[in-house]
């Protein structure tokens, strides 16, 4: 008996020295991006007071890598898969995998597209994003005539498509109108009079106009696309800029065109670079899109899974076979004029993260 309770008491013991099992899993895209080691940041200071237990691990801008961290993450117990998938209909493959080891699958910020195994998407309002632009671009516009660059993320992402439709929906009446002329597309020349694109007519104009949200493309695109330009289509520029990254690369572009003499640009997600850039004047506005709010929606989310509930939902977003439950969250318009309002004073970032704020 006395043998007995030492053997009881020792694994006892043990079970309470093992780390806890792992319950929830993080996928993320990529380290190259101030965006996702934001996010990462964030995941890292909300798990702390969680209670849930989680690991967070990159993709490389690879979904092979993306498909090996989700097993991974299987094979360590899992009960829920939050994932932001590199390229959106690749990552079914992980979704239908995670889905038949009995794992509930968040995705996170990009919609996982061609499959029913996605259980939540937890997203910011991308289409208000892209109307964000839209808006600002057509307040600064004066007169007819107005010279439009467009750029876009990558197709392989379906928010760089609700993002496009998000700004073709404000921007459009003011081509039809004739406040601006698009200068680099002539897939978006071809379509200008329609209010509404179709998914292929929308992947006709970003495959032309993508930046593969890689700063390198959109930096020599930019480039390509001002030395085709007549000094005409130059002068004031106002440049749909799909992200900060390549938001700054597509300004750096302009500001060395001798022949432009003022470029507009857009932008999202509040990079420290970008605000310096907006503070500087380098880059006219960025859409905050609050990476704490996110990444509070996904461990709520995950947590409701792991207690067997419903997380609540506020709309679905169709992902080609499938109705998927979400709740978008507000985002915020930047400009210098609320710049200091909020990032700084918002808590966002502190101040002095940058230089010249007033
Ligand atoms: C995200 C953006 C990000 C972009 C490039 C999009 O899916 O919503 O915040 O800048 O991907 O990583």
């Amino acid at each position: 008996m006395k043998k007995f309770l030492i053997v009881l008491t020792a694994a006892m013991a043990l079970v309470s020295c093992a780390p806890p099992a792992l319950q929830v899993g993080i996928v993320l895209p990529t380290k190259d991006e101030e965006r996702w080691i934001q996010d990462q940041t964030r995941f890292q200071d909300a798990l702390k007071t969680a209670g849930i237990t989680a690991q967070v691990l990159f993709s490389e801008k690879d979904s092979a890598k993306e498909k090996a961290n989700v097993e991974t993450l299987l094979t360590k117990g899992i009960k829920v898969l939050v994932l932001c998938p590199v390229d959106s209909a690749s990552a079914a493959a992980s979704a239908d995998e995670a889905n038949k080891a009995g794992v509930k699958v968040v995705a996170y910020d990009r919609l996982i597209t061609g499959t029913k195994n996605v259980d939540f998407y937890v997203t910011f309002d991308s289409f208000s994003v892209g109307a964000a632009w839209g808006t600002f671009l057509s307040g600064q516009a004066k007169g007819k005539g107005n010279n439009l660059y467009l750029y876009a993320g990558a197709a392989t992402d379906n928010n760089a498509f609700i993002f496009f439709e998000g700004a073709w929906s404000v921007l459009q009446p003011k081509i039809a109108d004739g406040t601006f002329k698009i200068v680099n597309s002539d897939a978006a020349v071809k379509l200008q009079a329609k209010a509404k694109l179709t998914r292929d007519e929308e992947a006709s104009i970003i495959g032309q106009v993508t930046t593969n949200w890689n700063p390198n493309d959109a930096k020599s695109k930019a480039e390509a696309n001002l030395t085709k330009a007549t000094a005409a289509q130059k002068g004031t520029a106002f440049v749909l800029s799909p992200n900060d990254q390549t938001a700054r690369a597509i300004a750096d572009a302009f500001a060395a065109d001798k022949e432009v003499t003022k470029a507009y640009t857009t932008g999202q997600d509040a990079d420290k670079a970008s605000i310096q850039y907006i503070i500087d004047g380098k880059q006219s506005m960025t859409v905050l899109k609050d990476t704490r709010t996110l990444v509070a929606d996904a461990i709520k989310t995950a947590l409701t899974f792991v207690k067997g509930d419903t997380p609540v939902q506020t709309k679905t977003y169709n992902n080609g076979v499938a109705e998927i439950p979400a709740k978008p969250s507000d985002v915020v318009s930047v400009t210098q004029d609320n710049v200091k309002a909020a990032i700084v004073d918002s808590g966002y970032y502190a101040a002095t993260e940058f230089t010249n704020l007033k």
